[in-house]
């Protein structure tokens, strides 16, 4: 089959992982006889570089038409780069909010997978790392305070921010019957994340899914507050199947769930709308420090694809290839700086390869 595949390398390095995930792409289509376009987008700094704005209409126009949207990561420095002297709607980010608005993506799927081989990188004790773990996050992705309306003023002299956080029982819902559907694939255990003990947006969250929850009689599920919730992820991740959550808590909790797996180089993030359409893209940062040094993990972008493969396209062989090629270039361990084990170095013998090494490694085993 034919597929086309809107790209946006956007920036630090996010050019240089796109490309090794474009390499197994096109390792895929190849071996399985599809063929996959790409056409390249601009967005964030990248974009503001060339238009003066993070994401133009015509891009998203161009992401729309396309059957998937294949991301790096955008942004930079915060504190040294010029794109952030820009007014807070010009800058990098600004674009990805956009997009994910425009583009209705409201369910974003972050796994946080312990690789066995990858315990040593693994910041837990080994007892609390136990047999391992496994666990989906299902942000809600185009509400809450990320979308609400928000203003900075004086009020009798004093300088004053307002951001605002308001759900409505819709979107709540939509997410929440996704999370429910994940889980009846996987161990059917659902933890949504809220504060009910004071915000009202989450009392209506936590009656939403009560809701939700009696049409999947077969999945257990529970409430836990998020603080609670932070602390139980280092505390006893394995206990976690899908945690369902909205946008600012999921945002927080999925890279600390991406930590306690040991790098957040290693993990992949889908986020989709009521179609099969969805933007795929590597739960980690552009991390401009060590950006063009050909030193970057692209697994995380490369895991991304081949979500891309099973969620967009229906190609579960396909991701399934390239899921085990992963699996089997860190049996033979291959690594990148990343997730080089710090510790009892000599235990086990590494050979530490650069980004585009790594992506032609893992073509190699599909
Ligand atoms: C993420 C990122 C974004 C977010 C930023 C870049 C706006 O941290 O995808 O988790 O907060 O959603
Ligand atoms: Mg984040």
């Amino acid at each position: 089959m034919n597929y086309n595949v809107a790209v946006i390398s956007g920036d630090g390095i996010g050019p240089e992982v796109v490309a090794e995930a474009k390499k197994v792409l096109d390792k895929v289509a190849d071996k399985f006889g599809h063929k996959f376009n790409y056409e390249h987008i601009l967005m964030g700094g990248a974009s503001i570089d060339v238009h003066g704005v993070p994401l133009t209409d015509e891009a998203i126009e161009s992401a729309k038409a396309a059957d998937a949207v294949l991301m790096g990561s955008i942004g930079g420095n915060t504190s040294t780069s010029p794109w952030y002297q820009l007014p807070p709607e010009k800058r990098p980010e600004a674009g990805l909010l956009k997009l994910r608005k425009s583009l209705n993506l409201f369910a974003n799927l972050r796994p946080a997978y312990l690789y066995e081989e990858l315990k040593e990188a693994c910041p837990l004790r080994n007892d609390i790392i136990g047999s391992g773990f496994d666990m989906m996050i299902m942000r809600e992705l185009t509400g809450g305070l990320y979308f609400g309306e928000r203003q900075t003023k004086e009020i009798d002299g004093v300088m004053t921010a307002v951001d605002t956080l308001t759900y409505n029982e819709n979107e709540i819902r939509r997410v929440a019957v996704r999370g429910f559907d994940i889980a009846m694939k996987r161990r059917k255990k659902v933890t949504s994340v809220d504060k009910a003990n004071v915000l009202d947006s989450s009392r209506l969250w936590r009656k939403i899914v009560e809701d939700v929850a009696k049409d999947y009689p077969e999945v257990s599920y529970e409430h836990m507050l998020v603080d609670n919730c932070a602390m139980q992820l280092v505390k006893n991740p394995g206990q976690f199947d899908v945690i369902l959550t909205e946008n600012m808590f999921g945002d927080i909790l999925s890279d600390e769930a991406s930590m306690v797996t040991g790098s957040i180089g290693m993990l992949s993030s889908a986020s989709l709308n009521e179609t099969k359409f969805g933007l795929y893209e590597p739960s980690g940062g552009s991390a401009p420090d060590i950006a063009g040094k050909g030193i970057a993990n692209p697994i995380a972008t490369i895991l991304s694809a081949a979500m891309m493969l099973r969620y967009s396209f229906d190609l579960d062989k396909e991701a399934d290839a390239v899921e085990a090629a992963v699996k089997q270039v860190l049996k033979d361990n291959y690594r990148t700086i990343d997730i080089m084990p710090q510790a009892d170095k000599d235990k086990i013998k590494v050979t530490q390869v650069g980004t585009s090494q790594m992506g032609d490694l893992i073509c190699d085993r599909i």
